[in-house]
């Protein structure tokens, strides 16, 4: 039986264990560039025993982005800055992901911390958002998007395969394509933003059309030796938008299209979620479990599993095939040796680089002198 410490083989490329970094857009590029920033942070995760290392969402064209800050992956110049970080977390012993993405009606923001407003066309900074339908999400991200045609949905399939490409180039060996969040593909899926006649809005089968089509455009140029995976919006905690079943059946069809893995979140298409369940721990691991059995698809959740127990028992219990670790990896950057530690692991310095490790491990006095943090009380 698996735990959070077993190696996940997938396609042609092995985890050391089953915890992610997942990615968290950090508002720090220029240009939609990675650099020293983003070596640091994601260099620090591999190094700290996180066996997949996702960089920030990366926008497949300009206004993919979330505010101007934000990393692209739409233009050769960027990638030298994806090399580095991808060149580093390789060296540390992770495997590098990345994650392809476009905001679509939520993009034109300032950053959450200042205020995360969305900014109109003509302020500085801002410009105008695509979504399928001119509808805006609401709240204080209140300005009305213009409807994609049918022909810049075509160019966006040929971006995001040019994205793929180049994700390849750069030396990412992991692949997830962002459909949660209420980001383009998650507004795509829920009826609540999608209010579209033609053949991408209506039934269910249409809602997954842009999907399945961007899937498609991406399978076709990433080596099947890699894995291709996606995080979908799968619930929207909302009567009128997209509810469980519609995920799983939804997933089904990308498994025919050549999905890896499916990575379980949340829909997020509304500013008017009715009870939404974000305090309670783990709360997104029974549904990527019925994906599990029902679709016969590895998965992969996010939200609250920082408890190393409450993780390792996602991956025990056979709910989970890999724990995405989101705020936990920003609080503790060594949170996998911290996990083996409070799990009871033979070795948890086992997971940082060896020259450390030989350090740590001939360590003579008293535990909490070289840093550990105190354990988390359980319950
Ligand atoms: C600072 C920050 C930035 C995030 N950016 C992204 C992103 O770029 N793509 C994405 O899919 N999710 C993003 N998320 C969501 C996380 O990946 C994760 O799904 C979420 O935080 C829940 O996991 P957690 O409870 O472990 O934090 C972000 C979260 C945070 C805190």
């Amino acid at each position: 039986m698996p735990d959070l410490f077993s190696p996940l083989a997938l396609k042609d490329v092995t985890l050391r264990n089953r915890i992610a970094m997942s990615p968290m857009t950090m508002y720090q590029s220029v240009d939609g560039k990675l650099d020293d920033y983003h070596v640091m942070y994601l260099g620090a995760r591999a190094a700290g025993g996180f066996g997949l290392v996702f960089a920030e969402q990366l926008a497949v064209t300009p206004d993919g982005r979330t505010g101007t800050t934000c990393g692209g992956i739409y233009d050769d110049d960027q990638l030298e800055g994806l090399r580095r970080v991808t060149g580093i977390v390789k060296r540390m012993g992770a495997v590098p992901a990345v994650q392809l993405g476009h905001t679509g009606r939520k993009g034109s923001r300032v950053r959450p911390w200042e205020g995360g407003t969305m900014l109109a066309p003509d302020e500085p900074g801002g410009w105008e958002t695509r979504a399928p339908s001119p509808i805006p999400y609401g709240g204080k991200r209140n300005i009305v998007p213009r409807a994609l045609t049918r022909e810049e949905i075509k160019d966006l399939h040929r971006d995001y395969a040019a994205a793929a490409v180049r994700a390849l180039d750069a030396g990412f060996e992991w692949l997830e394509i962002h459909f949660a969040h209420g980001y383009l593909g998650a507004s795509f899926f829920s009826p609540l933003s999608n209010r579209r006649t033609d053949e991408y809005g209506g039934s269910l089968e249409n809602r997954a059309r842009f999907l399945l089509e961007t899937l498609d455009a991406v399978r076709a140029v990433w080596p099947e030796r890699l894995p291709l995976t996606m995080r979908l919006g799968s619930e929207d905690f909302h009567p009128d938008g997209v509810q469980f079943e519609d995920a799983v059946t939804t997933i089904g069809w990308m498994k025919e299209h050549g999905l890896d893995l499916a990575d379980v979140s949340i829909g997020s298409n509304t500013d008017d979620m009715v009870d939404p369940p974000f305090n309670e721990p783990g709360f997104m691991v029974e549904r990527a479990a019925r994906v599990r059995s029902e679709v016969g698809i590895p998965v992969g959740a996010s939200w609250n599993l920082g408890v190393p127990a409450v993780a390792d028992a996602a991956i025990r219990d056979e709910q989970l095939d890999l724990v995405y670790l989101g705020r936990p990896a920003l609080a503790n950057p060594h949170w996998p040796v911290w996990a083996a530690r409070e799990l009871g692991r033979e070795d948890p310095f086992g997971l940082v680089p060896e020259d450390w490790a030989w350090w740590l491990r001939n360590f003579r006095g008293d535990a909490a002198s070289i840093g550990w943090p105190a354990p988390v009380p359980l319950g």
